[in-house]
């Protein structure tokens, strides 16, 4: 398969992406406090293996030998994100030193290789002090986010220019609020829809705090969208997929792009939004950019049964699959790029999360071939220049991930790495798909000279 790489700018930005609570470890050190997840993880029976993030990949402590790993793949770019127990402990303060110089370190050593830092100010980690205090339905946790925001901004933003305020916060909402399979754990709709709009309202808040601090950030946010489809062309089984879009995509999208929370998924759910006037615009100021993070399609019929948005997930035989049970579809990525542009006018798009979990051997001379993960990575990268081909302004792409990881209520038994992690030894080797994604990095660099000559 090839890709168009003519297609995308000279200037795009290649990276790979990570988060905090999934690769740092060093949970009880230099002053940092828990987070809901090491709450969680540590809860008997929610994580496969009984596995948590103590350890992880111990990139607090080999975080050299990471840079040193994205020179090698030759990426540009890298996204990280930033725990807030580690800047503030308290959850709203005081600041912790050795915290925020952890980052400050890690940024100035990207810059140093070359490499541009994507800073993520939230991947679910919230302190579990706030928590404590009710953490996302209250609206306080959106205002202490604003603060945390200003603290990291006033440290990075002179060297970082280009910010997310919140990854996925479906996740938070849905899956942590609603379904109880990531922290918190809760199964409470009308939290988790107090959740989404306090998450939401954080975004907007977190926006306004970076840009006081650094005129010049750039600042976006990150959602895992996918494409929706209908089991069936019932009646029923299109309104349920009209539903699933609602509740996966619209409900995250129209918001932040001044259109207001979608009125028939308002209507759907039932619960009255915390709202205070004002709120809208906050949320619904101009974006910079917009992240999206695609793995899978989604095949919905209706189920009355099922919790909100009432809808099952068909499973479709002959299907090809991931190690996570994931359908591969790359033509998702190009559709939602296409209608990221078309539907939402969007100026400027990163790729912020994109990638595969595949069971991965060590072969006998050290070497680890991912063919599965390398086909995923290619033809993904292919739809996304194709929707570049045909006007998405697609300026970067990130390949989640890494390093192989802590897969949250999978544990470590999920690898979605182009680097393998031994985590006994935790020797780290560049596989296949990473050999891959170098050799596809340097010949649009090639191209670029080309161009140029
Ligand atoms: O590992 C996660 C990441 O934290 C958020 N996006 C999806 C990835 C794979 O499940």
């Amino acid at each position: 398969m090839t890709i168009d790489l003519a297609a995308l700018p000279d200037d795009f930005l290649w990276g790979t992406a990570t988060s905090a609570y999934q690769i740092e470890g060093a949970v009880a050190e230099d002053g940092r406090s828990p987070s809901i997840w090491d709450t969680f993880a540590h809860t008997p029976g929610t994580i496969d293996g009984d596995d948590h993030g103590d350890i992880a990949c111990d990139h607090y402590h080999r975080w050299r030998e990471d840079i040193a790993l994205m020179r090698r793949l030759g990426t540009n770019a890298y996204r990280l994100s930033v725990a807030w127990p580690r800047v503030l402990p308290g959850g709203d303060g005081p600041v912790n030193a050795k915290g925020l110089a952890f980052y400050d370190e890690l940024v100035d050593a990207l810059l140093e290789a070359g490499i541009t830092p994507s800073v993520t100010l939230y991947h679910w980690d919230l302190p579990q002090v706030l928590q404590d205090r009710g953490g996302w339905p209250e609206r306080a946790t959106a205002e202490h986010y604003a603060a945390y925001a200003s603290v990291v901004a006033e440290r990075l933003g002179d060297r970082v220019t280009h910010w997310a305020t919140l990854n996925e916060p479906l996740c938070s909402a849905w899956i942590g609020h609603l379904e109880g399979k990531m922290a918190p754990g809760w199964t409470d709709l009308t939290a988790a829809v107090r959740a989404s709009y306090h998450l939401l309202l954080a975004h907007g808040l977190g926006m306004q705090a970076v840009k006081a601090a650094s005129p010049g950030a750039r600042v976006g946010i990150t959602n895992n969208l996918s494409t929706i489809h209908p089991a069936s062309d019932r009646e029923e089984d299109l309104a349920a997929a009209r539903r699933m879009d609602g509740h996966t995509n619209r409900w995250w999208l129209d918001p932040v792009h001044g259109r207001g929370f979608p009125a028939d998924m308002r209507e759907l759910y039932g619960v009255d939004l915390p709202e205070r006037a004002g709120d809208l615009e906050v949320i619904g100021a101009e974006l910079d950019w917009l992240g999206l993070n695609y793995y899978f399609p989604q095949t919905v019929a209706a189920d009355p049964a099922a919790p909100a948005p009432y809808v099952r997930t068909v499973r479709r035989d002959g299907v090809p699959r991931t190690g996570m049970d994931w359908e591969i579809d790359a033509s998702g990525i190009e559709d939602l790029l296409l209608r990221l542009t078309r539907d939402y006018g969007a100026r400027r798009l990163y790729v912020t999360e994109n990638g595969s979990a595949f069971p991965d051997t060590v072969r006998p001379d050290g070497t680890v071939e991912d063919p599965e993960r390398t086909d995923y990575l290619v033809s993904h990268l292919a739809a996304c220049a194709a929707a570049a081909r045909k006007g998405a302004p697609l300026a970067g792409y990130f390949a989640w991930s890494l390093l192989d990881n802590f897969e949250w209520a999978y544990g470590y038994d999920k690898r979605f790495g182009l680097v393998h992690v031994d985590y006994e030894t935790q020797v780290r080797t560049i596989k296949g798909s990473g050999r891959r994604y170098a050799d596809i990095i340097a010949e649009h660099g090639r191209g670029r000279g080309r161009k140029a000559a």
